[in-house]
């Protein structure tokens, strides 16, 4: 198993060591990536990769490696510590120049843990707010620990261990989840966006060339009946008013 560590801390203290307790619970191999000494400059919000594609991107130089590690790895590990109630700018500014992924969802086979950590609040907020990033760019399942530092001797240690273990169990397993209800609805989302007489060109051209335009959900993923209804019926829905 191939896990990529996308450490969005500038420093490896408390966060990292969560990331190092999860990586003895896990078996395979580990890549990481520092954002810190990825110098990747602030996301000029020049509309390049929404409207033409991310090889457009200024800092495609930057990002693109990145990224083609995201596409070959098999889980991903996503670190933040709590800065100011939010993520860190290091994270919140690759997640800008990645922001495409919601528009483009790839990762559909791949699962993720996100693991942030705080002096005493805003770590639930974060960690759902990356689980929410992390499901819009398609990952099929993620794991979720934010952990409060403020006390050296709360470590939440078995808390730890035990998702760590659910995690590296279900990577392993191969096993594919099916989508969360909301999952679905922002895949018709997108799917209309695509069909629109005015479609973004990037995005018309990527569900177009994926053949995604053509599916429920992505064929990676298995379809219940009830869920295959929900998303023709939302799909139907969606084209109207949108
Ligand atoms: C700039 C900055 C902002 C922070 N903001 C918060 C905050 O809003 N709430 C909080 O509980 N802790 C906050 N902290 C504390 C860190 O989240 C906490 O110490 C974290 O575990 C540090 O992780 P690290 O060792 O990986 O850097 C902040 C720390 C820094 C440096």
């Amino acid at each position: 198993m191939k896990y990529l560590i996308i450490n969005g801390s500038p420093r490896k203290k408390n966060t990292w060591a969560i990331v190092n307790r999860i990586k003895n619970n896990l078996e395979g191999d580990f890549d990481e990536i520092n954002l810190s000494e990825c110098d990747i400059p602030i996301c000029k919000g020049c509309f390049n990769c929404f409207m033409n594609g991310e090889e457009y991107c200024p800092h495609r130089d930057y990002i693109k490696p990145i990224v083609e590690k995201l596409m070959d790895c098999d889980a991903i590990i996503m670190t933040s510590p709590v800065y100011a109630l939010n993520v860190s700018a290091l994270l919140k500014n690759f997640l800008d120049h990645t922001a495409y992924f919601y528009h483009r969802p790839e990762f559909f086979t791949k699962k993720a843990i996100v693991v942030v950590s705080t002096a005493g609040a805003g770590h639930k907020k974060v960690a759902n707010y990356l689980d929410e990033t992390l499901r819009h760019w398609g990952v099929n399942k993620v794991y979720k620990l934010s952990v409060a530092c403020g006390e050296k001797d709360s470590l939440e240690t078995d808390k730890i261990d035990k998702t760590a273990k659910k995690f590296g169990l279900d990577v392993k397993s191969g096993k594919i989840h099916s989508p969360k209800w909301g999952d679905i609805i922002f895949f018709d989302v997108w799917k209309v966006m695509a069909l629109k007489d005015d479609p973004i060109p990037a995005d018309k051209k990527f569900w177009f060339d994926t053949g995604l335009v053509n599916h429920d959900f992505s064929p990676d993923v298995k379809l219940g009946f009830v869920k295959k209804i929900f998303s023709k019926v939302m799909f139907t829905f969606l084209k109207r008013i949108i």
